[in-house]
């Protein structure tokens, strides 16, 4: 398979963290619900977050140029293709959006980069041990 599928529930400015990707090309794609948000920045010559940077991005296949920090609102329906290097973060603004997501196919641990450190969820205290793992998950739990 060279292509991957996936679906997120976008919540009311719930934000997707700053972030690109190594290898993935990703088209995000507004399934359905309220307007998907996205902000953009570009990628310094060394593929690090720039926030001087901007770029052009494909939306729904036209191209679109984009200022440091600047975005685009996506109605249901539309969608914009996002390339290795483009920096991205993304919520829904004004209720819950279902966002699919088309891609080719990677591995979503080294291949995520984010702008900010963030763990993969809040700092918890683990009352039970988990039913199932996550990949990311594996390596702590089975060594
Ligand atoms: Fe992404």
């Amino acid at each position: 398979m060279c292509h991957a599928e996936k679906l997120l529930i976008s919540r009311r400015d719930q934000i997707s963290p700053m972030h690109t990707h190594v290898i993935k090309a990703e088209d995000i794609i507004n399934r359905g619900g309220a307007t998907l948000e996205i902000q953009f920045y570009g990628s310094d010559v060394d593929g690090k977050f720039d926030e001087t940077a901007g770029g052009p991005v494909y939306c729904d296949g036209l191209r679109r140029c984009f200022a440091p920090g600047g975005g685009l609102r996506l109605a249901p329906g539309e969608s914009v293709t996002l390339m290795p290097g483009d920096w991205h973060a993304f919520w829904g603004d004004g209720g819950e959006v279902l966002t699919g997501e088309v891609s080719t196919v990677n591995d979503d641990d080294p291949d995520n980069t984010f702008r900010d450190p963030i763990g993969r969820f809040s700092e918890i205290e683990e009352g039970e041990a988990p039913t199932h793992l996550l990949v990311s998950d594996c390596r702590s739990w089975l060594g």
